[in-house]
């Protein structure tokens, strides 16, 4: 169902953006080893298994990255593209970004961009041969169509466009003693979200968040792939994993992979198995 109404009440922003600075120093500490940010600073890449895997042709190539928290899978993808420009509506993140690209020597092949999704097209005004965003993206926006336009918009013809994250149908689910049980709604209308209120971040780090609330959304599958194929692009591979890259249930079981060093979670072995992330790829023809 095509929803083209934003919510009306705008604090959202506001409510998030706060919870998104608090969370950049923590996770830049990286006292759980989430992030990896050492092995980043030592010249690996360091995202996660599923989208090193699947998008990696980067040689030559200009990159846009949306939802870039501070720059970690940006400047992984520096290290191997012509340019990348990093976009985020935290300041904090953006600044963290920033520095963290001088320190590792790639401020001149990436930019850092402050601003809201929705007004990106405002602030960058180019394509991209590349564009993507990953891992716990959409869930902060309320409308998934008009994300769907500005990602698609940034496309150049002949480009791409890789989108993973948390499986929608997953996000339904919430763990109570023990088990999982359906607790939201499939997908979540855009003047109706739900609030959350959580004491730390989903790193496993026990530094406390001052600013607890977080305002959210759910868009099913079907929602984000017809968002980019209703502004011309063409769907490549759209793949579901029984993996995701953090803990996003207690019951979830960490499996490492000595190659990358990156570690996924997964249901436990021998139960019933469920898609927990989905990754696809789209392109715009020439
Ligand atoms: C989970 S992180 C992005 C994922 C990235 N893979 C990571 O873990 O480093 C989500 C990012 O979305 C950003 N964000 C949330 N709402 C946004 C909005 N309305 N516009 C732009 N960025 C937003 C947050 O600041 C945060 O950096």
């Amino acid at each position: 169902m095509k929803n083209t109404k934003g919510p009306r009440d705008q604090t959202y922003i506001q409510t998030n953006r706060a919870n998104w600075n608090d969370r950049v120093a923590i996770h830049l500490r990286d006292d759980a080893g989430f992030y990896r940010v050492e092995a980043f600073l030592n010249g690996k890449d360091v995202r996660p298994d599923i989208d090193r895997e699947e998008m990696y042709e980067f040689a030559g190539i200009d990159v846009l990255h949306l939802q870039c928290h501070f720059g970690l899978d940006t400047l992984s993808v520096a290290r191997q593209a012509k340019s990348v420009v990093g976009v985020d509506f935290s300041p904090k993140a953006i600044t963290a970004a920033c520095d963290l690209a001088k320190r590792v020597g790639l401020a001149g092949r990436a930019e850092f961009v402050l601003s809201d999704l929705y007004a990106t097209p405002m602030q960058v005004n180019r394509q991209f041969d590349l564009v993507f965003s990953t891992w716990g993206t959409t869930t902060w926006l309320p409308d998934i169509w008009r994300w769907g336009e500005v990602f698609a918009g940034f496309v150049k013809p002949g480009g791409r466009a890789y989108f993973a994250d948390l499986h929608p149908t997953i996000a339904i689910l919430d763990e109570a003693n023990g088990s999982l049980v359906p607790r939201y709604s499939w997908r979540t209308p855009s003047d109706r979200p739900e609030v959350f209120e959580e004491d730390i971040t989903y790193t496993g780090a026990h530094s406390r968040l001052e600013n607890k609330k977080t305002v959210e959304w759910i868009h099913p599958v079907s929602d984000h792939l017809n968002a980019l194929l209703s502004q011309g692009l063409r769907l490549e591979y759209l793949h579901e994993h029984e993996v995701i890259p953090w803990k996003l249930f207690q019951c979830l079981e960490g499996v490492s992979n000595p190659t990358s060093g990156a570690v996924c979670y997964r249901m436990p072995e021998g139960g019933a198995q469920l898609p927990l992330s989905f990754s696809m790829m789209l392109s715009r023809p020439n």
